[in-house]
C-alpha cells in the first residue's frame, strides 16, 4: 500500500494552479512526514499535501475540497499526542500543512498583544515576544516544533496554566477558514466585545474540525524581570500539594509554574537522555519544579522562594532542592521537565493518560491508579508527571521491560479503561490538555454523550454539514 490516494485529475490542476509548483505534494516519499504522528502509533494516506502560504490560498485549497468532497485535515508541527492531525488510512483526504504561514505581523506594546500566523511555532513566538520586551505566557514541551494554530486548535495547556490559563484565555482575535472556503474575520483585539457569540472560542479546542485557523491575535504579558526556580526532592504527590499551598498561601500571584515529576519517570530522563543529570545528592521518590516570576526586579522574589522553601524544609514537606543561580542553570532545571514524553519515548511503547482531577484528589487518584495497572500488566512501569497545579496529571504507562512493545500498546484500551474508571469516579477528565484526535473518540460517548455530545454533534453539521473538516476527530464513527 503506497501513501498515496487518489486525487480527481480536474481537483489537482485546480489545486496546482491555486499553489504553484512547491505548494502540493503528492509523491508519496514527499508526503510520508506529514503522514505519522510524533508518537508513531497512526499511519494515515492522503490524496495530496497541500502547503499553502496566506490565508486566501488555505480559503481557496479548502473551496476546492469542499466542491470535490474532499476532507482536508489541518496539520501544523506535527506533535499530537493523539493523533489528531494524522488522516486515515482511506488516502481520500487532503493534508493541508499550515507551516509556510511563518510571520509574526505586530507586536503592540500597548495593546500588549501580537497578530501571528498559524505556520509560526510556539518558540519562535515566545522569542519574538521576547524580544518586544513583553511575554507570551504559554509554554509546552513541545513548543520548539508545535504551531500556534494547532496550538490553539487544540486549546494546549502546559506549564504556565496555572497562572496564565490555557490558550483560550490568551486569544483575543482570530481568523479561520471555515468548511466551505469562507473567511472569518473575528481579528478584534478587544478585551470587551459583547455582540453575541464568542465565534473564536468554537475554533479553540475544536482540533481542526470546524474550520481552519489561520491568523490569530494573542494577549501578552510583561517580561518578568525576577524569576526564581528551584528542583524538590519530595515524598510523594500528598506533600507536593502540600508545598504548592505553602507557596500559594503565601504569594499565589508568584507562582509561574508547579511541576511534578515521579521519581521513575525522572529516572528514566536522567538515564535516557544525555546532559539531564539529576543536581541532588540523590534520587527522590517524587520532584517539584517550582517557578517563580515577576515584572519587577530586585531580591524580593529570592526571599520569597527561600522563606517558603525553609519553612518547607523545617516542616519535612521538602528533603532536598535546588535553586537555580543562573539562566543556564534554570534552563538545566526544566530541561529535567521538559525531557519526560522524550525520554518515555526512548524507553520503549507508552500509553498516555493526559487526567485532570481535583487537586484534593490527586495523592488518592495516583494511589489506585498506580495499583490497578501494575496489577492489570506486572513489570508495568508507572511513569506519572505534570501540572499538578492544575490537577493535571500525565498518568503515563511505559511497557515492562522486555515486553513487545506491540503486544503492550494491543492492551492500550485496558489501560486506559482501567485508569479513566478511576478518573471518572474521583470527579476528573479523561483528557486534560491533549485533546480526542483519533485515540480517544471512543470515549466521547460514555463520558460526554447525551446532551453534550448531541449539541456537540449539532454544532458540526451546523457549520461543516458535508464532514469536510478533520473527519474521524473528536466524534465517534456512528
Ligand atoms: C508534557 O507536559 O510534557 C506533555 O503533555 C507530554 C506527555 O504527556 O507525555
Ligand atoms: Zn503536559
Amino acid at each position: 500500500m503506497t501513501a498515496t490516494g487518489s486525487l480527481p485529475a480536474s481537483l489537482h490542476d485546480a489545486l496546482e494552479k491555486v499553489l504553484g509548483s512547491g505548494g502540493l505534494l503528492t509523491a508519496s516519499s514527499d508526503m510520508a512526514p506529514y503522514l505519522t504522528d510524533w508518537r508513531n502509533l497512526f499511519h494515515g494516506r492522503a490524496c495530496a499535501v497541500a502547503r499553502p502560504a496566506n490565508t486566501q490560498t488555505c480559503a481557496e485549497v479548502v473551496r476546492l475540497c469542499a466542491e470535490h468532497g474532499v476532507p482536508v485535515v489541518p496539520q501544523g508541527g506535527n506533535t499530537s499526542m493523539v493523533g489528531g492531525a494524522t488522516p486515515d488510512a482511506t488516502g481520500h483526504a487532503l493534508v493541508l500543512v499550515t507551516s509556510r504561514m511563518n510571520r509574526v505581523r505586530e507586536i503592540d506594546p500597548i495593546d500588549n498583544t501580537m497578530v501571528v500566523e498559524a505556520g509560526v511555532t510556539l518558540k519562535a513566538a515566545q522569542d519574538a515576544a521576547t524580544n518586544a520586551g513583553l511575554m507570551l505566557p504559554l509554554s509546552i514541551s513541545s513548543e520548539g516544533s508545535a504551531e500556534i494554530g494547532g496550538v490553539l486548535a487544540t486549546n494546549a495547556g502546559g506549564n504556565n496554566t496555572v497562572r496564565y490559563g490555557n490558550a483560550r484565555e490568551l486569544v483575543l482575535g482570530l481568523e479561520a477558514v471555515l468548511p466551505d472556503g469562507q473567511v472569518l474575520n473575528l481579528m478584534r483585539r478587544l478585551r470587551k466585545d459583547n455582540t453575541g457569540y464568542a465565534l473564536r472560542q468554537l475554533f479553540v479546542g475544536s482540533e481542526g474540525t470546524l474550520g481552519l485557523i489561520t491568523t490569530a491575535i494573542l494577549q501578552l504579558q510583561p517580561k518578568p524581570k525576577s524569576i526564581e526556580a528551584a528542583l524538590c526532592a519530595v515524598a510523594d504527590a500528598k506533600t507536593a500539594l502540600a508545598l504548592f499551598a505553602a507557596f500559594r498561601n503565601t504569594e499565589p500571584s508568584a507562582i509561574q509554574a508547579f511541576e511534578f515529576m515521579s521519581g521513575l519517570s525522572m529516572n528514566l530522563v536522567n538515564t535516557l537522555i544525555p546532559e539531564a543529570a539529576l543536581p541532588l545528592s540523590e534520587p527522590a521518590p517524587a520532584y517539584v519544579l517550582v517557578e517563580l516570576a515577576s515584572p519587577r526586579g530586585g531580591d524580593a522574589l529570592r526571599e520569597l522562594m527561600e522563606e517558603v522553601l525553609g519553612k518547607a524544609f523545617e516542616d519535612g514537606l521538602v528533603s532536598d532542592a535546588v535553586l537555580a543561580e543562573s539562566e543556564a542553570q534554570r534552563l538545566a532545571l526544566w530541561k529535567l521537565r521538559e525531557e519526560h514524553a522524550e525520554a518515555q519515548k526512548r524507553a520503549g511503547a507508552s500509553v498516555k493518560n493526559d487526567v485532570s482531577v481535583p487537586l484534593s484528589a490527586i495523592p488518592t487518584f495516583l494511589d489506585r491508579a498506580t495499583a490497578a495497572c501494575e496489577k492489570l500488566i506486572p513489570g508495568i512501569r508507572v511513569a506519572p508527571f505534570g501540572h499538578i497545579g492544575d490537577g493535571n496529571i500525565h498518568f503515563n504507562l511505559v511497557q515492562p521491560e522486555g515486553m513487545d512493545g506491540n503486544a503492550f500498546l494491543a492492551r492500550d484500551h485496558e489501560m486506559m479503561d482501567t485508569v479513566a474508571n478511576i478518573v471518572r469516579e474521583l470527579g476528573g477528565s479523561f483528557s486534560a490538555e491533549h485533546g480526542v484526535g483519533q485515540l480517544k473518540t471512543y470515549m466521547m460517548p460514555s463520558w460526554r454523550g447525551g446532551a453534550e455530545l448531541d449539541m456537540m454533534h449539532r454544532i458540526k453539521n451546523a457549520v461543516d454539514p458535508k464532514n469536510i473538516m478533520n473527519p474521524g476527530k473528536i466524534f465517534p464513527a456512528s
